[in-house]
């Protein structure tokens, strides 16, 4: 792989689905897929195929159906689950089976009452297995980020060693900070035997709101795939946003000097779809996709967008599939944005009849959130300055 491009690997279909709120039917998850194949993601993760019979069929069809990106599934280290697992891929051009164990203590001891000995061990056996069916494996070690360095350097070591081709770091918990997070993948690079034999990926939660910075320090440190979701869906606070990353990684090209396949006209489109099939609206002031991303009221913005986009808004948008900018009239907004937006409207006013449209474009603002369009032909019409004007323009 061109080590300057980073893989965009969508787990929207399985950390995402799998979190509160966000279960996709069947057919769903294939409209869903298709729309990734369109935003030409690297890898989708399509599912958990040994959680159920409803998962491994969506796989299965995924795998079948969508061509061009790796169609990856998701197995814990347990026989049974690898084989599962491979069965649904199997049909992919690009098959990827993605194993995981933890590596940390607190999940080991706490939960799963494995010593890190068998744990390294399990992890090696299923890679091995996984091995055995699909050349694309990836491993992860789960809660990497709360374990000690230097035994995921050993667990890593190993499962290359038996034929992973990605370790993915997980931040399983939102728990790193960047610059920790950041220092423990150039580590990983230094120390781990073998590691130039594979992709280093990061997958971060957002607990701590911190998965997209993370994953931009990571990449910053040679990750070189990113796990991600559309909407930043997924476990608890959801895991990084991949339009976040997309359009961090593709607007700042002189940190990062990285590459990314995505076409990223479709994000708005994926974010609309998953949103509809979630029921799940995405917050107003969401990054690059929520409503407001490119919206602007305030008297100052939209002076300055009207004479220049640059002034305000670091990207298009039509780049991340957006119509167009939205000038938005309402209390904050200035004369500049009333006089263009009923030019707009095919009404040219003199600057007395302008100053008084705007007395009362304002005075209806204090009560009214939005004006729209409706609005100001009725303050046009009712404007004693503007009304004859406008009666003709409205009627002609
Ligand atoms: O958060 C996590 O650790 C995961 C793994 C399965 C990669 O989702
Ligand atoms: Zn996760």
């Amino acid at each position: 792989m061109d080590s300057n491009v980073v893989r965009i690997f969508d787990t929207t279909l399985r950390d995402g689905e799998q979190a509160p709120g966000f279960s996709l039917t069947s057919e769903q998850k294939l409209a869903m897929a298709r729309q990734l194949q369109q935003l030409r993601v690297d890898v989708i993760e399509a599912g958990f195929p040994a959680a159920s019979p409803d998962d491994f069929t969506a796989v299965q069809r995924i795998a079948r159906e969508i061509e061009g990106p790796i169609i990856a599934g998701l197995a814990r280290c347990v026989a049974d689950d690898v084989d599962a697992c491979a069965r649904a891929v199997k049909d992919a051009a690009r098959p990827r089976i993605h194993t995981f164990i933890s590596t940390s203590d607190i999940h080991l001891e706490g939960q799963f009452r494995l010593s890190r000995q068998q744990a390294k061990e399990r992890a090696v056996e299923m890679v091995s297995r996984a091995k055995s069916y699909v050349d694309d494996v990836e491993f992860s070690p789960m809660d990497a980020t709360r374990s000690e360095w230097e035994y995921v350097y050993e667990v890593l070591e190993a499962v290359i060693a038996a034929g992973a081709t990605t370790v993915n770091i997980a931040d399983t918990c939102g728990y790193a900070q960047p610059e920790e997070f950041g220092r423990f993948i150039r580590s990983i690079r230094e120390n781990v035997r073998g590691i130039e034999r594979a992709v280093i990926s990061v997958h971060c939660h957002n607990d701590l709101g911190l998965a997209t910075a993370n994953s931009l320090i990571a990449i910053q440190n040679g990750a070189r795939q990113v796990e991600c979701c559309i909407n930043g869906i997924g476990e608890r606070a959801g895991n990084a946003a991949l339009e976040e990353v997309v359009m961090a990684l593709k607007i700042r090209t002189d940190i990062y000097g990285v590459d990314v396949n995505v076409d990223t006209s479709q994000l708005v489109p994926a974010s609309r779809m998953l949103s509809a099939f979630t029921n799940s609206p995405v917050q107003r002031n969401k990054a690059v996709v929520g409503d407001n991303a490119f919206a602007h009221e305030s008297g100052i913005h939209q002076d300055g967008m009207l004479k220049d986009t640059r002034t305000y808004e670091i990207m298009e948008a039509a780049m991340v599939g957006y119509g167009s900018t939205k000038l938005v009239l309402g209390k904050h907004s200035g004369r500049h944005a009333l006089k263009v937006r009923l030019a707009q409207l095919g009404h040219t006013l003199t600057q007395e009849e302008l100053n008084e449209t705007f007395l009362r474009f304002k005075e209806l603002a204090d009560r009214k959130k939005e004006i729209t369009d409706e609005d100001l032909e009725e303050i046009l019409v009712r404007t004693h300055a503007g009304a004859m004007r406008a009666i003709s323009q409205v009627y002609r």
